[in-house]
């Protein structure tokens, strides 16, 4: 029986754990969390809340009880504060980068920058900046079309562009400068257009396999609109690329991850062991780079495991002792929609501790629990993303049918985007992409 550490307690947290129980091969589970809830609990034989997924000394009491054989790391927060390197000393090896490798996704700089230094395709123009010198000129230079991005983690938040959330240059250098007192450095960049996209795939630090191709949409509200949030859903299609894709796009993108990883390794002389996250954006000519992150994506990864017809246990041991490139990897050739059910309010006022219901689930559908909690039988909300709504099926049109409908089983203070998926927004994406493209 394998004992398996999973960190981390939403969607994403949950959807690994019923993929490792998934494995012929029998685990058993901890979670180390910091909020309860009540799906990722009852997969697992123990489960502890604490005030935070970086508190290693609580970290180190629940481990020297629980004596995992590896951990599977979620989010990115204990990834950057080196949980990995923790465990390591714990002779506790995870499916996850250390800190040095993590700095991918916890600094914006130390990814550009490392792809300049390797000469790998995908940045924009650029430029770092530690103080107000420069970066006005820059702005211009870039034709007032620009992004400011905070250089360490900031839940999401610390990315902003000209046109959207900074209508000058003087907001943005303003912006910048609030970065740079912050995190001493900022990165300010080209401002791409064309259709983002997902591309996550396991890595052993020398083998990197993909997982389907997802869009994500992180506007709260249909047609893309109102704030930014974490990711309020996401489609994979049945052939794993994306419709307003080509297979050119593909493997742009797979190339550059790969030489991501050969980079890291000769940069740090380690292996990135994980899930190699490439937020990527097909332009007009080509794909991009928008970031780098060091973990599954949220919601990407419940579309992706839910559709894994290999032994998970096998992939995770395989990533830890660099031996991807024996494995066969399947996925299940379906497409997925998924719509992630929020509070109302959300993201900036969302309602709390407001009960909602869960009705049976279509055929072919499947929740996964994020930010709600059970009292009393009842399932309440906890004020973030609630439930993930997934459905498969052989095409976009009926996976994208089946989400709706689950979606709308949820009852009380809840709302989701009906658009995700649809083939009206699809098709948005695909003449966007022409357009761009011709
Ligand atoms: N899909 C957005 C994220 O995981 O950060």
């Amino acid at each position: 029986m394998k004992r398996i550490l999973i960190v981390g307690n939403g969607a994403r947290e949950h959807v690994l754990a019923e993929t490792l129980k998934h494995s012929p091969q029998e685990c058993s589970l901890a979670v180390f969390a910091k909020a309860s809830n009540p799906a990722l609990k009852a997969l697992a034989t123990e489960y502890h809340v604490g005030n935070s997924l970086s508190d290693f000394e609580a970290l180190r009491t629940f481990v020297g009880h629980f004596n995992p054989d590896f951990a599977v790391i979620g989010p990115e927060n204990p990834l950057a504060d080196g949980i990995v390197d923790f465990l390591a000393a714990m002779n506790v090896p995870s499916v996850g980068p250390n800190q040095i490798l993590a700095q991918l996704e916890s600094s914006k700089s130390f990814a550009r920058d490392l792809l300049t230094k390797y000469e790998i395709p995908g940045n924009p123009e650029f430029k770092v900046f530690t103080g107000a010198e420069g970066i006005k000129e820059f702005m211009n230079k870039l034709g007032g079309e620009y992004v400011v991005k905070a250089d360490s983690l900031k839940g999401g938040k610390g990315v902003k562009l000209s046109g959207e959330h900074l209508d000058s240059i003087e907001d943005g250098f303003t912006y910048a400068m609030e970065c740079i007192e912050s995190d001493g450095r900022v990165v300010v960049e080209e401002k791409f257009v064309g259709e983002e996209f997902s591309l996550i795939c396991f890595s052993d630090g020398k083998t990197i396999v993909p997982c389907p191709m997802a869009q994500d949409h992180k506007r709260a509200f249909e047609g893309d609109t109102g704030p930014n949030t974490g990711g309020m859903g996401t489609y994979s299609d049945a052939n794993h690329l994306l419709p307003f894709l080509t297979q050119d796009d593909f493997d742009a993108a797979m190339h550059i991850n790969q030489r991501v990883v050969d980079a890291l390794k000769e940069e740090t002389g380690q292996a990135f062991i994980g899930f190699l996250y490439g937020g990527f954006i097909a332009v007009k000519n080509g794909v991009r780079l928008i970031e780098y992150n060091a973990r599954f994506g949220d919601p990407e990864a419940m579309n992706m495991l839910s559709l894994l017809k290999s032994d998970f246990i096998e992939i995770c041991e395989a990533m830890i002792h660099g031996r991807l490139e024996q494995l066969n990897i399947e996925f299940e050739r379906k497409a997925t929609v998924l719509k992630y059910v929020v509070p109302e309010g959300y993201p900036d006022n969302s309602v709390k501790n407001e009960q909602i219901g869960l009705h049976p689930l279509p055929e072919g559908a499947k929740a996964y629990f994020a930010s709600v909690d059970e009292r009393e039988g009842h399932l309440y909300l906890l004020g973030s993303r609630a439930v993930a709504m997934v459905g498969h099926g052989e095409t976009l049109e009926e996976a994208e049918q089946i989400a709706q409908a689950a979606a709308e089983t949820i009852s009380g203070p809840v709302f989701f985007r009906k658009d995700i998926g649809t083939a009206e927004l699809i098709q948005k994406r695909i003449d966007h992409m022409a357009k761009i493209r011709n």
